[in-house]
């Protein structure tokens, strides 16, 4: 049965991160996509442009010649059109000498400018008007000339400053990430960290390149327009002025409208990508179970209602313009009006009232740019926010990274022990621990492993195996109880130095893209070549490595797609074995092996594991019978503990894990 729409979306939203949406690529920093994309308010939004602007520091100097730049680009442009005045006031005077005109004072300063440069001209063409013309034209080129010049050098400027400081967030961020503690990772997804890379970095770039340019040139052109406008004529000015609220209000009424539909296709966007994503990974099951068809009617059940929601926001994103454009057509119409009898009866010249006119039609622009720039400031400070958020978390060991479940004692109180070497000498007593405060996981452990000794852990699905050995190298603080190696609480030593010790083969294979030399050698850096060959033989890898296409130098992608899942863990395994920490940790190592390579193995190992302590978890039973101890844990508890014959002839849980029956009567 193929599940309805309000449930798909209700399903495929609740899973659909920030990561997703970021799979759609934008419209364009402006667009009515990029905004819905930029969802959000910054908590506080002034701290976070006081961090942005700490980032933005070493290039202090280039910030402000990009000012410089943008203030000559805005006064070329505005003086440039100004230009036009006293041109048309010579032809105007060229036709109709007994003209009425008194020019304005910027018309005047134009005017200046032009006869400084007149003479020559006018000589050489012996007529004045096409002198006249003809100067100001070349004055005119010059001035452009610099306005294209300073435009082009404040996009380079600002480009680099952008991407710079981008890119020591994005190196911030990166850095933050590793020192992060595991209980971290707990708590936030994936594919939430991942987003913080893609959409909330991306959008800060957008709002250092582009709206703070555009803010910044808007403020500029209102004032510079103003300026200019009030000293040619104020009751024209005055004109524009009044019409100014309208703008306002119409931009505002249009831009809530459309806003209120980017809620609803932001949802339909993610169930749509959601549901792509979950389908692409998952299409072998999807084939297995013969669900295509219901896939394709399922999507188009999204991907319909997403149509429709992108619709209704987009209609308002787009009417905008046009509305916008039709609406200063009246404040032109008035100013033509009322500008034409000025000129008549108060000496307005027809060059001031030409220029007037464009710059009353381009006066709301710089208005409507602000207005919608501002949302999409909003929006990337509100992912500057989240951005920062991760970077200033806790990291390992510090204050407040691990609160302590079950808390007895603060990781940071005990005393800082640097011994140069460990033996293996692994104690744990009454160890307490949960992941979450009110749900204990673990209870009263205690056990010892000498150097050399093996110890298992054996026990039902989600009894707690894996997280003893968490404990070990710290990946989370216990609550009560201690856990020491060589009499060293592990909670006084440097983490680095304790991890160093602890070589583990985890439950989840991870192999990094690379050869699989590099993976081996993951596990100690400095290793020879040979030694590399060495722990692959040991793992029983080797001979599987010699059957590779390139052999050692194979490499290996997407966590060793390109393996087999028994293979994989061979390389974990020789990764682990490499190294040389006197504390070996195996989960599960060789779950997915077949028994006859487990047995080659185990007798590779033998040699490896003789002067280390090792931690072996197994659900196979034969991997742990000679284990010097084995612990049977139930519930987080240590319910049976000692060799195989002696947990055998108890006929408890062991036995009953072992012949798979229960002890009868
Ligand atoms: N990161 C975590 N956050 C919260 N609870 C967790 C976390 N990891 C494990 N648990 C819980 O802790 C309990 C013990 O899990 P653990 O992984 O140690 O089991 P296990 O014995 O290794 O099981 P398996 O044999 O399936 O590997 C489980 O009930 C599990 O739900
Ligand atoms: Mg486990």
């Amino acid at each position: 049965m193929a599940r309805r729409l309000d449930e798909l979306q209700k399903q495929y939203n609740s899973m659909a991160s920030d990561q997703k949406r970021g799979m759609m690529p934008g419209r364009g920093p402006g667009g009515p996509g990029a905004r819905g994309r930029m969802k959000g308010k910054p908590k506080n939004a002034k701290a976070t442009v006081l961090r942005i602007m700490s980032y933005l520091k070493p290039y202090r100097f280039r910030f402000v010649l990009v000012f410089f730049c943008m203030f000559l680009s805005t006064v070329t442009s505005l003086f440039g059109s100004y230009m036009l005045a006293p041109i048309i006031n010579r032809l105007t005077l060229a036709v109709k000498p007994d003209a009425d005109i008194s020019p304005s004072r910027p018309e005047q300063i134009a005017d200046g400018v032009i006869r400084f440069f007149v003479d020559p001209i006018e000589a050489l063409l012996g007529s004045e008007v096409l002198g006249y013309v003809l100067t100001a034209i070349m004055i005119l080129a010059v001035i452009y000339l610099v306005g294209v010049l300073s435009t082009y050098l404040q996009a380079r400027l600002m480009l680099s400053i952008s991407l710079g400081s981008v890119q020591s967030i994005r190196n911030d961020l990166f850095c933050r990430l590793q020192k992060l503690s595991v209980r971290y990772y707990d708590s936030h997804p994936t594919g939430e960290l991942m987003s913080r890379f893609t959409n909330d970095i991306d959008n800060i770039d957008v709002m250092l390149n582009n709206s703070l340019t555009s803010l910044v040139s808007g403020v500029i052109t209102l004032i510079g327009t103003f300026i200019f406008m009030i000293t040619t004529n104020w009751v024209l000015t005055l004109i524009t002025v009044v019409f100014v609220p309208l703008f306002i209000f119409l931009g505002g009424m249009i831009g809530k409208r459309s806003s209120r539909y980017y809620g609803p296709q932001q949802a339909a966007l993610g169930a749509v990508n959601g549901y792509m994503e979950e389908t692409v990974s998952g299409q072998k099951v999807i084939k297995v179970f013969n669900h295509e068809e219901e896939c394709v009617e399922e999507f188009k059940l999204l991907n319909n209602d997403m149509r429709d929601k992108q619709f209704k926001a987009q209609f308002w994103g787009g009417v905008m313009g046009p509305i916008m454009g039709n609406t200063s057509q009246i404040t032109y119409a008035v100013t033509v009006g009322v500008g034409g009898a000025l000129m008549c009866t108060r000496g307005l010249t027809p060059g001031a009232l030409s220029v007037f006119v464009g710059y009353s039609r381009q006066f709301a622009m710089p208005i409507n740019m602000i207005s919608q720039q501002m949302a999409t400031l909003f929006a990337a400070l509100a992912g500057a926010e989240r951005v920062f958020a991760v970077i200033d978390a806790p990291a390992e060991g510090e204050a407040g990274a691990d609160p302590i479940a079950f808390g007895d004692k603060d990781p940071a109180d005990f005393p800082k022990e640097s011994p140069t070497s460990l033996r293996g000498y692994v104690k744990m007593e009454h160890v307490d621990f949960g992941y979450l405060s009110d749900r204990k996981i673990l209870s009263d452990i205690s056990l010892y492993a000498k150097p050399g000794q093996k110890i298992a852990f054996v026990g039902s699905t989600g009894a707690g195996k894996t997280t003893v050995t968490n404990l070990i190298n710290r990946f989370y603080d216990i609550g009560a109880g201690s856990i020491t190696i060589d009499g060293y609480d592990i909670r006084s030593l440097d983490r680095a130095f304790l991890r160093k010790n602890v070589a583990m083969v985890l439950q989840d294979t991870n192999l990094f893209t690379g050869t699989v030399r590099e993976n081996i050698r993951y596990g100690r850096p400095d290793a020879t070549d040979e030694e590399v060959e060495e722990a692959a033989r040991l793992a029983s890898a080797h001979s599987f490595i010699m059957r590779l296409e390139h052999g050692y130098d194979t490499v290996l992608t997407g966590n060793g797609a390109n393996l087999s899942q028994g293979q994989r863990q061979l390389l974990n395994i020789a990764r682990a074995a490499i190294s040389h920490a006197p504390i070996l940790v195996l989960d599960e190592a060789t779950s997915s092996v077949d028994t006859r390579t487990e047995r080659h193995i185990e007798h590779g190992m033998e040699r490896l594991m003789a002067n280390r302590t090792t931690f072996v978890i197994a659900h196979r039973l034969s991997t742990v019978r000679n284990a010097n101890a084995i612990m049977v844990l139930e519930n987080g508890v240590i319910i049976e503990r000692g060799d195989h014959d002696t947990l055998l002839a108890m006929k408890g849980r062991y036995y009953e894990l072992y012949t798979g029956k229960k002890e009868l009567a």
